[in-house]
């Protein structure tokens, strides 16, 4: 009798924390007290077309030799202006052709996290933008889908200068959209590292590597050692799919992994929030580790954007009960 008893309230709580809508953590066991996490704001910025080609380029870049000579990270000269340079590429005043009309240049975004004995939980808000039609799209939305998109990736040392750039180890000259994105028709290039190409053109036109790629011997040897990005994914679609994978050869996105998402509009905000096991076990999934940081990059998709349409971070550190930019809190 009293076992039924305590079965039935099991229950209760369950349906009941359903009703609230507590799904992600009631998915890993357990609710996290958000007011009790630190808050980290950061400024998410309109990159254009500055490609990892375009960074390491003096006269493209004013940054170029600090970054490739003397191991300064983007964060060190960019993190206080980064509102300021969004407005240059939104408005096509540097790197950006196709100008979206009342585009913002930034999104200001709060991010939280927290930890315990096997589980990494993050909460992303941010404000929704206004709609503006994009001029390359019919109906003049390019995802008419998904309204946002939130992704992550994350570094653990293992990929050379992702520790100072982020994200942009993996956004490349001749990507989707990019100035010398190779004219072939039904040929989408994602992102890659250059870790997977036997070479990366810098300077000379075209730039950067696509059809450059190592061996398959050589790409799983990397994925084995780690080297490659971790990267995670919400669609705000179909009621919120959540996609998992990793960037090294190209782009490889999956539903059904490690990473589990939910997100909804409070009020004029966005708010995404994730669980991701510490160790999922799988290929092209970081073991996370307390007591460590790693570096990670956002990006926010916004206003049914795709590809380079997006607004990133730059390279934030990720602190799990360590110091960093995002500090993870054990709960
Ligand atoms: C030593 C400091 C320094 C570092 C490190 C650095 N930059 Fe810059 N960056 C600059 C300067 C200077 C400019 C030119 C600003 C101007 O023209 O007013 C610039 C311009 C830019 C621009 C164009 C927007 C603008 O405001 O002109 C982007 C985008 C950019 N940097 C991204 C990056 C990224 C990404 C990294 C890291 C991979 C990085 N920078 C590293 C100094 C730096």
């Amino acid at each position: 009798m009293m076992k039924t008893t305590r079965l039935l309230t099991t229950l209760g709580a369950a349906a009941c924390a359903l009703i609230l809508g507590i799904g992600p953590a009631l998915a890993a066991g357990k609710t996290i007290d958000w007011a009790k996490a630190p808050e980290a704001k950061t400024t998410l910025f309109y990159p254009g077309q500055s490609s990892f080609e375009w960074i390491q380029n003096g006269p493209d870049h004013g940054g170029a030799r600090s970054f490739t000579k003397k191991g300064e990270t983007c964060s060190g000269c960019h993190a206080e202006e980064a509102a300021d340079m969004g407005k240059k590429m939104v408005t096509g005043q540097k790197i950006e052709p196709v100008v979206i009309p009342g585009k913002r240049g930034h999104i200001p975004l709060k991010v939280k996290a927290a930890f315990d004995e096997d589980t990494l939980y993050m909460r992303f808000e941010f404000p929704a933008g206004p709609h503006n039609a994009a001029p390359n799209a019919p109906g003049g939305k390019m995802d008419a889908d998904n309204e946002i998109k939130l992704a992550m990736m994350i570094d653990d040392g293992k990929v050379d200068t992702a520790d100072r750039s982020g994200c942009w180890a993996s956004c490349h000259h001749d990507a989707r959209d990019m100035p010398d994105a190779p004219k072939k028709d039904g040929l989408v290039v994602t992102k890659y590292l250059p870790e997977s190409r036997t070479a990366i053109s810098l300077k000379d036109s075209p730039r950067g590597g696509w059809d450059k790629t190592k061996p398959a011997a050589d790409l799983d040897a990397a994925l084995k050692a780690g080297t490659y990005l971790d990267l995670v994914r919400y669609k705000s679609g179909k009621g919120g799919v959540s996609e998992d994978g990793y960037v090294l050869a190209e782009r490889v996105l999956k539903t059904g992994g490690a990473a589990n998402f939910a997100g909804k509009k409070e009020g004029d905000n966005w708010v995404v929030t994730m669980t991701r096991k510490l160790n999922p076990g799988q290929p092209g999934d970081k073991v996370l580790e307390a007591g460590k940081a790693y570096t990670v990059g956002i990006a926010v998709h916004d206003d049914h954007t795709i590809g380079r349409f997006h607004h990133v971070s730059l390279d934030l550190k990720l602190g799990l009960g360590t110091d960093g930019v995002i500090k993870a809190v054990k709960q």
